[in-house]
Formats: C-alpha cells, structure tokens, sequence
C-alpha cells in the first residue's frame, strides 16, 4: 500500500483551509482525571504541524464506548484540557459532535488554531454497519471543512473499525496518512517481515479468546511465546492442571491444545509460567502467597485461590529469554498490576525489555499504561504503541479499514 503523507499535505499549502484529523484521544480516566496521556501526547506532533502551517485544524476522537447518545462520563472535555495543557496552539472542544456549536465553533475557528469536536460515538451514525447512516454523518463531518477540505487519519488506535470518521470521511475527501499511523506501522511491519530472530512475543491480559487470532498467526512465526496475564490459566488447564478460582475460559481449551500442538509442529515454543501468586480475594490487600503453577489448588486458600500474577520463578525465565532475544513484542499486562502486591510479574517484563539489546514493542493500551503507571519512560522501549485492538490485528494480519483507505 502506498499513502499519501502529510508531508504532502502541508507541502500543497494548508493556511487558511479546513484539516479534518481524526486523533486517538481514547485515554484511561480516574473521574475526570487522565491516568495516561500517552495518547493525547503522541497525537501533538501532527496538530503542531498542521496549525503551524496555518490550517483551521477540527479533531475528532472518541473516547470509550458510548452507545450512540452524549454521556457526561465519556466527554472528551478531561482529554481536550491535558491537550490543551501540552499544545502550543489554541485548542478548544465542541459541545457536540455535528450540531449548532460545532458549526458555530468551526465557523470561528482561525488559522492555526484546532478544534476538537465532542466524542464522534455520542453519534450512532459514527458506528453504524449501515453504509448509508455512516455515510450521512461524515457528510456531516466533511460539511463543516468547507470547500476545500482535506482528512488527515492519525488514529493508529482506531485504524481497525470501519467508523464514519475514520473510514467514510476518508472516501469523501483528499485524504493523507497522520505520522503517528505511519511510524506505528512502519514498526510492526518489522514484526512481520524480516523479523530478526530470536522473535519473542510476551502476551498477558486477561482473556485468551481476545489473542487467539494474534496467537494463530504467530505461530510459525514467532520463535517463543510467553503466557502470563489471566489468559495463563486456561493454558495451565489445557495442560491438565487444576485452576481454584483463577480466570478460566473452560471453552478455549481445545482451542488452546490444538495451539499447543500446532506450535510444536511449527517450531514456536510457548512458555507457560511454572510458579504463580495466588490471593484469597481479589483486592489491593488480599492474602496472598507464591505456588507452583500445577498445584494452585493446593495454596491455603484452596479451591477459592485466585492468581493474579505469575511468579518470581516464571518472571525470571521469561527475562532470560526476552535478554536473548533480537526481537520482541509484548501485549498485555502478566498480572494485576493496578494492586501494587500482583505488579512483579509486569514490571519484570517491562525491566527486561528496559535492559535487552533487542527491538522492543510495547503494544496494547493495557501493557502501555503498566509500564508508564510502573514508573518506566517511553524512551526506555524501542516503541509503545498507541494501538490495542489495531496493533493485534495488524499481527493478525487483517485489513484494517482505516488504512485500505487511504492506499491511493
Ligand atoms: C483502543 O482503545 O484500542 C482504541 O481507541 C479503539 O477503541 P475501541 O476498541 O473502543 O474501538
């Protein structure tokens, strides 16, 4: 695929037209609060450039998953004041997505100032499978460019859905690729073609079903596994070890033995963790204590054990192999790294790809807050993604929407 940049864009001359950008802005909130900015940050640089070359720049983002009406919990207002606190530019927010203060506010807007207009989901047009709703709304989103309007897609995150702002306004408009989107896919390309080897590939988070795609079309691929997170339980009782209370999708594990057994005959090796921190509760302060991964049943809290991080032991093993490796990519947490107790296994892995002289990615909104929530910078990691669902499907080698788009 080849895509037109934004090099091009501002080359053409933007002073005085219209930019429609679609951002992530989609970031973790503590009330009205933003826990990581990470999103908003790595969004800057494209409206910096933008409003320096002079365009009236309008954003859309979304931010979590509102069911097509305005919702106060899901405002962009806490995300547009971090954007605000870090811009050099006049940035202001809509009070809505296509309605009178979004025309009003557009209409103002001046050359090099941005404006970001509310959550695009508080529409249900955004989402529709309906081509013709999703249509109709970025009619209305293109409409408020004026004459010569131009899109700019930088939302790596959400170059995986096929949403009115990021697909169909793409087909209405001259439309060119945000450096964001093109960093971040020129770095998993090189986890899928010229892979140096030993590749590596540490998953955790909470649900196998959610990283079966990825884990299929690694296979074969990758040289190693790495199985932590709530997921490592179903791979332990795929492996026939009893579980207690721990997160279990009893109906993945033929899936997983069918893995299992296909990876050995590809060459991949999964690593599962040997010991396990099992608590009696799931809360910040629950006892807790370290077993051997195939007798989780046998800790003092018996059937009502729950694991909420892999062990010292496990945590060591999967340092050792991520030091040796050339190449490596982590997505999802390997524990419950919110309650400081169940944060070792996390933040062994975040150290380990710290200190390996291998190409690191961190992917995932998930492992992306762990390792700055952990006190870790971004300079430390070859690259932190601001994609979860995209980069796993980028792995998974699909189309992604937001980008066929965009080939010209
Ligand atoms: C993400 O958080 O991965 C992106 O912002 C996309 O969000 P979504 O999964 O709600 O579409």
């Amino acid at each position: 695929m080849t895509f037109h940049t934004l090099d091009e864009l501002i080359a053409d001359g933007v002073r005085g037209r219209y930019v429609l950008v679609r951002s992530d802005l989609n970031v973790p909130l503590d009330g009205s609060s933003v826990t990581d900015d990470g999103r908003i940050k790595a969004s800057l640089p494209v409206l910096a450039k933008l409003t320096d070359a002079g365009a009236r720049v309008l954003v859309t983002a979304h931010l979590g998953r509102p069911k097509g009406a305005p919702e106060d919990k899901y405002s962009l207002t806490p995300a547009v004041a971090r954007l605000a606190e870090l811009a050099s530019f006049k940035v202001s927010l809509a009070k809505d997505t296509v309605g009178g203060s979004a025309k009003a506010s557009a209409a103002a807007l001046q050359d090099g100032e941005a404006l970001v207009l509310e959550n695009v989901r508080f529409d249900a047009r955004e989402t529709s499978k309906d081509d013709a709703e999703r249509g109709a709304f970025a009619d209305e989103l293109v409409a408020l460019t004026g004459s010569h309007g131009a899109f700019v897609d930088d939302a790596f995150g959400a170059v995986h859905r096929r949403h009115a702002s990021v697909y169909d306004v793409a087909t209405r408009l001259p439309s060119y690729q945000g450096d964001l989107v093109r960093t971040e896919v020129e770095v998993l390309r090189k986890l899928t073609t010229d892979t140096q080897r030993p590749y590596v590939v540490v998953l955790g988070g909470s649900k196998v079903s959610d990283k079966l795609a990825v884990i299929e079309n690694l296979i074969g691929k990758a040289d190693t596994i790495l199985v932590g997170g709530g997921m490592l339980f179903t791979f332990l009782a795929a492996a026939g070890h009893k579980v207690a209370g721990s997160l279990l999708e009893a109906d993945q594990i033929p899936v997983v033995q069918d893995y299992l057994k296909r990876a050995a005959d590809a060459g991949t090796e999964f690593v599962v963790p040997t010991d396990v921190v099992v608590a009696g509760t799931f809360a910040a302060d629950a006892d807790y204590e370290t077993v051997r991964a195939d007798a989780i049943e046998g800790s003092s809290f018996g059937a009502q054990g729950i694991g909420l991080d892999i062990g010292p032991e496990s945590a060591a093993a999967f340092a050792a192999r991520i030091r040796g490796a050339r190449t490596v990519f982590w997505n999802g947490p390997m524990g419950v790294f919110e309650f400081p107790a169940f944060a070792a296994g996390t933040r062994a892995i975040a150290q380990a790809l710290t200190e390996t002289e291998a190409f690191t990615v961190v992917g995932g909104g998930d492992s992306a807050a762990a390792v700055r929530t952990l006190g870790f910078a971004d300079d430390q990691f070859g690259h932190i993604s601001t994609g979860g669902g995209a980069s796993l499907e980028y792995l998974e080698g699909k189309e992604l929407p937001g980008l066929s788009v965009l080939d010209r």
